[in-house]
């Protein structure tokens, strides 16, 4: 079989370990593994890649972003382009591994409806797919996170100092809570469960008055501005550059100086930013994007087209497309109550 594999959308550590648990996979049974470049770009018209070898696969585990370039492209401006891509990928190739969050996972829907071969597999450290315990890139995401709270808690403390902190997750707090959460923070802000102004300025007062001088305060950048007393410009949307570029808000910065203005505190910033996204993937993120790729890969085998590999507990399940790419996976209420019962002094 002539088998390809994209990455696609924003990238994510774990993305190379998953392309070489298909790609070893494939090879050892004979298959040609075609790695197309840049996401759906790369099926636009003709088809921009090329085969992988073993050789382009050692080494690779442990590297961060994604050895095949990736892109957000916009199939439907100007229209047309899925029908290129149906195209391309049915002339050129036996079957397509898609590894990608819920824009990609819409598209390897409307392909697999019309018959393209096509598998998913799930990305996204925002980890808000729905019907998967885990997408790639969510593990290193959390754990830069705790880590950056770690160094910021040491600062906070010498200087007595609020530390508003700025992750990402789109519009769902999965990375702010669970990364807050690991990290110890004394305050978390998530777009399901948003506080006031007031409940903050309250809370840090509180602290303050039992002799706690400092505090980190998570916030994620997908919070409404309106929620904190600002203005929202347009509409909040999780579409990546199609809507709202999330961090251009700067709900941190707004944070911060609305403290700063009403509570007296002296704050500081950190936006987190892309260094979620850079470098290396834990152990965690390895081990389970070479298993979801190693399951797509068999998936494609097993001629199960328009099926995803997702996690559910400990276990690798298959599911079909359209579970993943509807709707979102938001933070339960319980989770949040868990973090909230360590922001109390
Ligand atoms: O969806 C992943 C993500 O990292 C979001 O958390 C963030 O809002 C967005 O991508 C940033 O996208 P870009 O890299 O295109 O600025």
């Amino acid at each position: 079989m002539r088998i390809g594999v994209l990455t696609a959308g924003g990238d994510a550590p774990g993305l190379n370990a998953a392309i070489r648990g298909i790609g070893q996979m494939a090879l050892r049974d004979g298959h040609e593994v075609i790695g197309i470049a840049n996401g759906w770009a790369g099926l636009v018209g003709e088809m921009a890649g090329r085969n992988l070898t073993a050789a382009d696969l050692i080494g690779v585990v442990g590297q961060g972003g994604t050895l095949l370039g990736t892109a957000r492209y916009d199939l439907d401006r100007p229209a047309g382009g899925r029908d290129e891509v149906l195209a391309t990928l049915t002339e050129n190739l036996d079957a397509l591994i898609a590894i990608g969050g819920d824009g990609t996972q819409r598209i390897s829907q409307w392909l697999s409806e019309r018959g393209g071969p096509v598998v998913g597999v799930p990305k996204t450290l925002d980890n808000d797919l729905p019907g998967t315990d885990y997408c790639i890139g969510f593990d290193t995401a959390i754990s830069f996170v705790a880590e950056s709270l770690d160094r910021l808690h040491t600062t906070a403390a010498s200087h007595h100092r609020v530390m508003v902190v700025e992750t990402m997750g789109r519009t769902t707090g999965w990375v702010a809570a669970m990364g807050g959460l690991a990290g110890g923070a004394d305050l978390i802000i998530i777009p399901e469960f948003p506080l006031t102004m007031d409940e903050i300025l309250e809370h840090l007062a509180k602290r303050r008055s039992v002799g706690s001088a400092f505090s980190i305060v998570v916030i994620a950048e997908g919070i409404n501005l309106a929620t904190l007393g600002g203005h929202e410009a347009g509409e909040l949307s999780s579409e990546g550059v199609r809507g709202v570029r999330l961090a251009t808000r700067g709900v941190g910065q707004f944070l911060a100086s609305r403290i700063d203005e009403h509570g007296g505190f002296e704050v500081r910033t950190t936006v987190l930013g892309h260094l979620q996204r850079g470098g290396s993937p834990t152990a965690y993120d390895r081990i389970w994007a070479t298993r979801v790729g190693a399951a797509a890969y068999d998936a494609v085998v097993a001629g199960r087209f328009g099926t995803i590999p997702v996690v559910r507990g400990n276990e690798v399940v298959l599911t079909d497309l359209e579970t993943v790419s509807t709707g979102q996976r938001r933070v339960p209420r319980e989770f949040y109550d868990l973090c909230a019962a360590f922001f109390e002094v």
